[in-house]
């Protein structure tokens, strides 16, 4: 069982089970469903203790994988008793081999039919719309680290692009596919205002932002601090960041003022010192009250063409320092030197999570990156980036033709717009 959200359907499932003889819940740990659907909103502590409390439940053991035979082996059942709904789906596989596993000894799969009306995915709708506290929100995304291969993250500057990230999803092969948290970014921050990527939009601007988010998502934030602005005042931003619920800071070790990274050496950048920016680091960590906050220093040594020697004894003293993470940043078109800096990382220090921002070197796949030892993906612009064309395209086809039937093809529909967000009639 998973059990993060315990219906009736969990009930009868143990009922059925404790009139065959002593029942034995294996409980799949936060890994083990973070591998085929999203995290669960318990933790594996929380959701034992639940268990183990229901009427006929003798024994909650850990499931470590989707797969159940390991403890299969261990345990050698009699009888496994489960929902008949893996019979399609990411566990049909599971079921098949529960079903070899237990014929070594005689044991039986027992199948109990699903309990109808209950959805664990409407369930989780229900969740989303009361919503979720600051405190949750912001331990997520360090349970996510610990949880999932690879943590995935996307850009989102506006309540609007906030709920595309909370909803959208695929399902490949019964797995489901979503974004698991978002990138406030400087760059798309700034550009929905029409100013550069410069720290001209100030912090209560972006603090903004941030609140058109938290107001219509559940799902984890990670702040783009830029170069964290004045030392003076870092720690206040941290503080506030921290209370409404951010889970992340990513702080560049650039000196104002501050230009966008993918300007490369095309534009005066200049990089801060090792020495004040483990400065910085520190005055960061200093600030924040409770233990989940994370503080990412953010390594622009590729960027400014400074080579991998400068990065790595960079990401040294930044760890030394107490940053939480690491993320390098390249504006390269292949991949080669975030993946040399992977290999060196991963030798260095396994345990430190591994930030990168692939928008330049867009071809990699998310598996390549995971295999090189990269925790966090961050998809940084690419909403904003596919918004404004449509845009610019609606507003010259109504320019060309003097009237807006011929952008009609371009939009959603008016009926669409209108039902988008619940509760507007
Ligand atoms: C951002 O999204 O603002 C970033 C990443 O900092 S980059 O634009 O590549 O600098
Ligand atoms: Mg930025």
């Amino acid at each position: 069982m998973s059990a993060d959200l315990v219906h009736p359907g969990h009930l009868n499932i143990i009922k059925e089970a404790a009139k065959l003889g002593v029942v034995t819940v294996g409980l799949l740990t936060d890994e083990a469903i973070a591998s085929y659907k999203r995290l669960p909103y318990l933790e594996y502590e929380q959701r034992k203790i639940i268990i183990e409390s229901l009427k006929g439940v003798d024994h909650v053991i850990p499931q470590f994988q989707l797969d159940y035979r390991p403890n299969l082996v261990k345990l050698k059942p009699d009888f496994v008793v489960h929902g008949d709904d893996w019979r399609e789906g990411p566990q049909k596989r599971t079921r098949q081999q529960v079903i070899d596993t237990l014929k070594e000894w005689g044991g039986k799969l027992v199948e109990i039919p699903y309990t109808k009306g209950i959805s664990s995915t409407k369930l989780n709708e229900a969740i989303k719309e009361v919503g979720v506290t600051p405190d949750i929100r912001r331990k997520r995304l360090r349970r996510m680290i610990d949880s999932k291969n690879i943590v995935r993250i996307i850009e989102a500057h506006s309540g609007l692009s906030g709920l595309i990230v909370e909803h959208t999803h695929v399902s490949i092969n019964g797995v489901q596919e979503e974004f698991d948290g978002m990138w406030a970014s400087s760059l798309t921050d700034s550009t929905l205002k029409g100013k550069p990527d410069i720290e001209a939009v100030d912090i209560t601007a972006r603090l903004s932002n941030i609140n058109d988010l938290l107001e219509v998502t559940t799902k984890p934030i990670i702040f783009d601090g830029d170069t964290g602005g004045k030392v003076e005042h870092l720690g206040f931003t941290i503080r506030t960041l921290e209370r409404l619920g951010v889970s992340a800071i990513i702080i560049e070790d650039k000196v104002g003022p501050k230009k966008n990274s993918l300007f490369g050496t095309e534009v005066v950048q200049k990089q801060d010192t090792i020495e004040n920016f483990c400065n910085k680091i520190k005055v960061g960590k200093a600030a924040q009250i409770t233990e989940d906050f994370m503080l990412f220093a953010r390594i622009e040594s590729l960027i400014l063409k400074r080579g991998m020697d400068d990065a790595t004894a960079r990401a040294q003293a930044y760890i030394e320092a107490g940053a939480d993470g690491i993320m390098i940043h390249s504006k390269e078109k292949n991949p080669d030197e975030i993946l040399e800096f992977c290999k060196w990382f991963e030798q260095y220090d396994r345990d430190v999570p591994l930030v990168v921002v692939p928008s330049s070197y867009d071809t990699i796949y998310e598996y390549e990156l995971a295999d090189a030892g990269v925790d966090i993906v961050i998809y940084a612009n690419q909403l904003l980036r596919s918004g404004y064309p449509a845009m610019v395209e609606t507003a010259k086809r109504i320019l060309t033709y003097k009237r807006a039937y011929e952008a009609r093809g371009n939009m959603m529909s008016i009926k669409d717009i209108l039902h988008l967000i619940p509760g507007g009639k």
